[in-house]
């Protein structure tokens, strides 16, 4: 296997999520999901993956939805899919191109021109009829349909922006409304974004659009699979060393289980000259996480701060996640209190904990048994520390 960070891979390269997909199809039977996880954890490969390989009697459609910025590109989006799909396969009475057609589309050669559409277009007829056609075409066949969506949270977030927050809020409702009522459907929803930020950036929306959807969480590999793949790109990659297997479990530990960085440091392995060790693997990181140009993308954990909890809370988070970074181990919550009231950063109890809940959300900061707060990703708390000039406290 080549290395190959952040490009798509083929469905037979993708390692060690087998559990988790027969988990998902178990889950599918019952109700759609939500996949929450940290970026660059393997959630695009792992919904492609469920596409090219789908267990009998699931019929999944792949959408990433990035590049919708109005609820209503987003309904002719689903419907264009919908149609290629539906056309393919068998030719019926489909409502939602007689829809269409009444709003003024034409048909050339059996394909449908759509109409110029203005804003009162409405969308959700378009999407409710596409998906309607699609459900109970394949009913017939006794088949049931997942739609595996892509980058959800970043398309809410773009109609919010270029839209509204009212149709973003709508659009919410309104796949909510179709998980309900089109018995068969199910969807995975996913994005790089959580959908936490976006459901709170909505102002004045109190409904839960997603709790209906059972909240996955997708972890780092576990030690054996991240060995097994990092194993199959030295090999793959032929980086020469004396040790196999101890290269392949410094890689894995090296990148905290995260496939991204396991293809990272195998393609700048493969680029140094002499065979690899254990200590070369360790110099290769460290130079990864000081390179100035960033090749694992890890600014962005604080270039999202501010967008994520506001100006107003950026001096407080960072004053947080340096406190716990430079701690060796797990810090209680008085303590971490006491030192940014020290500082002036922050001095109530009650928002320290809110803030922490955030931040734990966004996968930074995980707690022990004793609910002491300590980085999720060793990796991370690392480059933190790094790249803000920070010293262990003894
Ligand atoms: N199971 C896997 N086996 C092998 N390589 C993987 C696996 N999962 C992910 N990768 C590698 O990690 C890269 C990032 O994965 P992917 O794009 O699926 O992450 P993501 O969670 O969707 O990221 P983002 O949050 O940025 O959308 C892929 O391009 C691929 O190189
Ligand atoms: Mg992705």
């Amino acid at each position: 296997m080549k290395a190959n960070p952040g490009g798509q891979i083929d469905s037979g390269e993708v390692v060690g999520r087998d559990e988790l997909i027969e988990q998902i199809w178990d889950t599918l039977d019952q109700q759609s999901i939500r996949m929450n996880a940290e970026r660059r954890i393997g959630k695009t490969t792992i919904i492609k993956k469920l596409c090219a390989e789908p267990r009998s009697g699931w019929v999944p459609i792949f959408q990433d939805l990035e590049k919708h910025h109005t609820a209503l590109e987003f309904a002719l989006g689903v419907y264009r899919e919908v149609e290629g799909f539906l056309s393919q396969r068998q030719r019926m009475a489909r409502r939602a191109q007689e829809l269409l057609k009444s709003l003024g589309g034409t048909e050339i050669k059996g394909i449908l021109k759509l109409p110029a559409f203005d804003k009162q277009a409405p969308w959700q007829d378009i999407l409710t009829k596409s998906l309607e056609d699609l459900v109970e075409a394949r009913e017939k066949d006794n088949e049931r349909i997942v739609l595996l969506w892509d980058e959800v949270p970043f398309m809410l977030d773009n109609i919010s922006k270029r839209e509204s927050q009212a149709s973003a809020m709508a659009v919410l409702d309104t796949l909510r409304a179709l998980r309900q009522e089109l018995g068969g459907l199910r969807m995975i929803l996913t994005g790089s974004i959580g959908f936490h930020h976006v459901i709170r950036s909505l102002n004045d929306y109190t409904n839960s659009p997603l709790n209906d959807a059972f909240p996955l969480e997708v972890p780092a590999m576990a030690p054996g699979a991240a060995c097994e793949l990092a194993a199959k790109l030295i090999a793959g990659e032929n980086i020469a060393t004396d040790n196999p297997q101890a290269l392949a479990e410094a890689l894995a530990q090296a990148a905290d289980g995260f496939p991204f960085y396991i293809h990272h440091l195998a393609k700048a392995l493969k680029s140094a000259k002499k065979p690899a060790t254990p200590e070369t693997v360790e110099a290769v990181l460290n130079r990864q996480l000081l390179d100035a140009n960033d090749p694992w993308e890890l600014h962005h954990y604080r270039k999202r701060i501010t967008d994520y909890y506001g100006k107003d809370n950026e001096q407080a988070v960072l004053g947080i996640l340096d406190g716990v970074a430079v701690r060796p181990k797990p810090v209680p919550v008085n303590e971490l209190l006491a030192e940014l009231k020290n500082t002036g950063v922050l001095a109530d109890r009650e928002r320290l904990i809110s803030l922490l809940r955030l931040v734990e959300q966004d996968h930074y900061l995980a707690r022990d048994s004793q609910g002491h707060y300590h980085y999720r990703f060793p990796l991370l708390k690392r480059w933190w520390m790094l790249s803000r000039g920070l010293e262990n406290h003894e």
